[in-house]
């Protein structure tokens, strides 16, 4: 058995429930592009809404984080990764997560003690030394001298604001030199494997921090850096997770993997990172901006890669490539099997596209080394602007010459060009849709009334978990653990429309935050509202934390009709509807 199945089988037995891996692209969460913890998806949970599985969770969730694209290339870093992990929701706390992770190690991976080393909060001016924690590890039996104690280190948050916590970090001597006695966390040989968080606080903007409603526990482990310990393998790129793909590099390219090392990593990590994002059903395409640029930066830095060991970058190699892919994870994440075709698809256009231009850009980069040292940004711009190449692209190509670029520069300049295709986007945007900006806000309110209209009929703990507006149809994604039935559906639309009749008004009131939660105003990502929000009333049946617009009165909204009620992903239902003008 691998380690995810391992993983989820233990704590099954410790009364969690699976929950589904959410999409790498958050629903809800524009703040950032990808999720980058398995937390994340779980933040409105860890502030206090109640979780429909209940308060003792697992998973396996994909994780993608590009602040280190171009760290890429050696033995650990990765894009996209795979993280374990187990929360409480306000159930248990410290003792019993530090107990089944240790027995997890020891007693399902078999980790032999004197390997491991951990590390607990010491103790600062807010917050006291952790001493549950260490006496709890004392009592498992890892000695005094194995337990270190930092501040900075023991303390997790994800970015500045949200819940977060003091917490114990779990390591493993990876060396085959002689067991030191003493654990060190500045000793490299020591990696982290594991990661519990004690979330029982939350940081706001101005850095205060409070109790939050419940004490959580939040872990992390990473799926390839523990196989590869397990597997006693100093390159993660040799565990048995990249084994197949790295294997069907050196038959493409006719060359091994020894002292090709740098090429065929970046090509293994950021094919498999591009076919995840691809197949997200967010829809990602390679573009110029957001996700959409990070799939094209990592498709198109593959594909030099390619180059650089000499695979004829015009044959078939990437859906080779991205067809192992997609068979060894789809029986995890079933995205990959819908959405196979829609990979391929991706590759094969963005393929088609950068090939035309990479060789000219190649040669061009050549000429532009001749006559300068250094690359400066008008010709890195040049580079990007004409022949499609991402900034690190022409990093890599340049420091590979032992050139410097100057990025800052560069950066200046894709802002300046960006805005400028901004503002000409929004210009057309408004101009064609004149308005219609109209239809919107009727569906905007219509999504409140939804909302609101799915906990009266469905449950009141029905949650939203997503929408979509255009001009012709909204798209609602709640939490639900089955298909409406057609009674279901039907007295939902009957209420909505009631509540349409009804003409009730609509209001907008602002309020501190906490007061608005305190009052059971609907959101979605508390932490992401500033201290003081506003708050969209209907009547008496909807009360939503929103930015707005809405319509004044209910009675504009015409007529709602569902058109379609589907799967959106594991616990999540999508609606489809319209409003029919009257
Ligand atoms: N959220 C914690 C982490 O990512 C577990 O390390």
């Amino acid at each position: 058995m691998n380690l995810k199945d391992l993983y989820i089988d233990f704590f099954v037995s410790k009364g969690h429930k699976q929950i589904p891996s959410a999409p790498v692209v958050p629903e809800n969460d524009p703040s950032v592009l990808f999720n980058t913890a398995g937390m994340q998806p779980l933040v409105p949970y860890l502030m206090g809404q109640k979780h429909p599985y209940g308060t003792r969770l697992c998973d396996y969730q994909k994780c993608i984080r590009t602040n280190d694209l171009e760290s890429v290339g050696d033995t650990t870093h990765h894009t996209f990764f795979e993280m374990l992990g187990n929360w409480s929701l306000g159930d248990y706390f410290k003792e019993e997560s530090i107990e089944w992770s240790f027995e997890f190690l020891t007693k399902i991976l078999n980790i032999p003690i004197n390997r491991l080393g951990v590390t607990v909060f010491a103790g600062n001016d807010l917050i006291p030394f952790d001493e549950v924690s260490y006496n709890k590890w004392l009592s498992l039996g890892i000695p005094a001298s194995r337990i270190a104690k930092t501040v900075d280190d023991n303390f997790w948050i994800a970015g500045d604001v949200g819940p977060c916590g003091s917490d114990t970090e779990i390591f493993y001597f990876r060396s085959d030199e002689e067991l030191p006695e003493i654990f060190d966390v500045q000793d490299e040989r020591f990696v982290e494997i594991w990661n519990n968080v004690f979330m029982e606080y939350y940081k706001d903007e101005k850095g205060n921090i409070t109790e939050l409603p419940k004490k959580n526990v939040d872990t992390g482990m990473g799926v390839e850096r523990t196989t590869a310990i397990l597997e006693g393998v100093n390159d993660n790129y040799l565990s048995s997770i990249w084994q197949d793909v790295i294997h069907l590099i050196e038959e493409i390219s006719g060359v091994s993997y020894k002292g090709h090392e740098k090429s065929m990593r970046v090509i293994a990590d950021h094919m498999r990172t591009a076919v995840f994002i691809a197949a997200d059903p967010s829809g990602i395409k390679p573009s110029n901006t957001d996700q959409g640029y990070i799939l094209r930066r990592l498709i198109r830095r593959a594909i030099r890669h390619a180059k650089q060991l000499n695979i004829d970058i015009n044959s078939d190699w990437d859906q080779r490539i991205a067809k192992i892919i997609l068979k060894k994870y789809q029986s995890y994440y079933a995205e990959l099997k819908e959405n196979a075709q829609v990979v391929l698809n991706v590759l094969a256009e963005e393929k088609q596209k950068f090939n035309r231009t990479l060789e000219k850009g190649l040669r061009e980069f050549d000429k532009i080394i001749k006559n300068h040292n250094d690359i400066d940004a008008t010709h890195a711009f040049h580079l990007y602007d004409t022949y499609g190449f991402p900034i690190e692209l022409t990093k890599e190509l340049a420091s590979e010459k032992g050139l410097q670029v100057d990025e800052q520069g560069f950066k200046e300049k894709f802002r300046a060009h960006q805005e400028l295709s901004r503002t000409a986007s929004q210009g057309k945007f408004k101009g064609g849709l004149a308005g219609n900006g109209e239809v919107e806000t009727k569906y905007h309110t219509a999504t409140h009334l939804l909302n609101a209209a799915l906990k009266v009929v469905v449950d009141k703990n029905v949650h939203q978990k997503g929408s979509n507006i255009t001009s012709e149809r909204m798209r609602f994604d709640f939490s639900c653990d089955h298909k409406l039935t057609e009674e279901e559906k039907q007295k939902v639309e009957e209420l909505v429309n009631k509540w349409i009749q009804e003409g009730l008004e609509v209001t907008v009131e602002e309020m501190p935050k906490d007061r608005a939660i305190a009052s059971g105003a609907e959101c979605m990502f508390i932490e992401k509202y500033p201290d003081i929000v506003t708050v969209y009333s209907i009547g008496d049946v909807s009360h939503e934390l929103c930015g707005g617009p809405h319509v004044k009165n209910t009675r504009e909204l015409g007529t709602f009709k569902i058109k379609k009620e589907e799967a959106s992903s594991a616990g999540v239902r999508r609606i489809k509807a319209v409003l029919i003008e009257k």
